[in-house]
């Protein structure tokens, strides 16, 4: 049985019929014992993932342009920020990135974009969300939001002719500038907050040039009270207009500590559930997925998965 198979089986009856895709990535290289699992799990997953893409056709890529980073409004009072990431850190905690080379966590998240670029860009019914708009959330804190909408985000922006916004809608406990070695900057709730200030004024550039990161912002006691509001809905329609030939990935906070995240996700085009290998309980998953009940392209990552002990070094094959 594939570890895709397992990972289903455990969640028995708790999949609803749209729980479209599943993919498995195993604890990332960090630390000694780390990438381990991931040797099988690629392979077991890639038809899982295959399944899951939607048959309609994905739209021409778009090459990524400096005009769709330009500020809106009066140009001249704004300045876009650039922040460098340091991408052999990033390798080194054990995130994807361009300068580790193909590494298992690198292959399982080739898995894991590849039917979301596809529904991302393909042809939508009327009413329907933006697909480009992907939400990572899962039932609690700690099992790898953040981790995946990071990795799932330099995944994409590695293709060169997909762009990504990296949103951190954890506006209550954000991380998405930390995990990534930076200091925190104005945000998502500066825009909410003040309506002199335009995304263009604090979305940050970074230098993986197909990558722009949105920070969760200035903290607010007003934080989850905004993520939930008419105003963040009209922001993330916004962002789906002003950057329509982006993937916008937003970090969101746990569906079941928190009310806000479950109306943020009625905004998306498409969520990615993760899910804690031996943590999360089957009561958890059906709860939360329960609370997406109605929503179309509901996905699911099985992380953590340490079933198939390997080591980093990894020969990728298709299954
Ligand atoms: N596949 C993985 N391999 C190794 N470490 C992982 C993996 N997934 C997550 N982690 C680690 O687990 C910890 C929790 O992950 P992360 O911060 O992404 O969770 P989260 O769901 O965003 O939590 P929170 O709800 O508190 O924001 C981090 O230290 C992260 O590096
Ligand atoms: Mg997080």
């Amino acid at each position: 049985m594939s570890i895709i198979e397992k990972a289903a089986n455990r969640l028995g009856q708790a999949r609803p019929a749209d729980a479209a895709a599943e993919a498995t990535i195993p604890p990332a290289p960090a630390a000694a014992p780390v990438a381990e699992a991931a040797h099988a799990a690629p392979a077991a997953a890639a038809p899982a993932a295959a399944q899951a893409a939607t048959p309609a056709a994905a739209a021409a890529p778009v090459m990524p342009t400096l005009a769709t980073l330009q500020p809106h409004g009066d140009a001249s009072r704004r300045t876009t920020h650039t922040v460098e990431l340091d991408l052999m850190r990033m390798h080194e905690s054990g995130l994807v990135t361009a300068a580790g080379g193909r590494t298992a966590l690198v292959e399982d998240f080739r898995i894991i974009k590849r039917p979301l670029i596809k529904r991302a860009f393909a042809a939508r019914k009327q009413g329907d969300n933006p697909g480009n708009l992907i939400m990572i959330t899962s039932s609690l804190p700690g099992e790898g939001k953040t981790f995946c909408a990071i990795n799932l985000a330099m995944s994409i922006a590695m293709e060169l002719d997909h762009t990504v916004l990296l949103v951190d809608a954890d506006v209550a406990r954000p991380s998405v500038l930390r995990t990534l070695g930076l200091p925190a900057q104005r945000g998502l709730m500066d825009i909410l907050l003040d309506d002199s200030v335009d995304m263009a004024d604090v979305m940050l550039r970074t230098n993986v040039n197909t990558l722009s990161i949105l920070p969760a912002g200035t903290s607010s006691p007003r934080a989850t009270e905004l993520l939930a509001s008419h105003m963040m809905k009209n922001l993330v329609n916004e962002i789906a207009n002003r950057y329509p030939d982006r993937i916008v990935i937003f970090d969101s906070p746990p569906l079941l500590l928190t009310s806000e995240s479950h109306v943020l996700a009625s905004n998306m085009g498409q969520i990615v559930m993760v899910v804690e290998s031996e943590r999360t309980t089957q009561h958890a998953v059906k709860e939360s997925l329960r609370q997406l009940e109605g929503l179309s392209n509901v996905n699911l990552i099985y992380n953590k998965s340490r079933e198939f002990p390997g080591t980093e070094t990894y020969d990728y094959h298709y299954g």
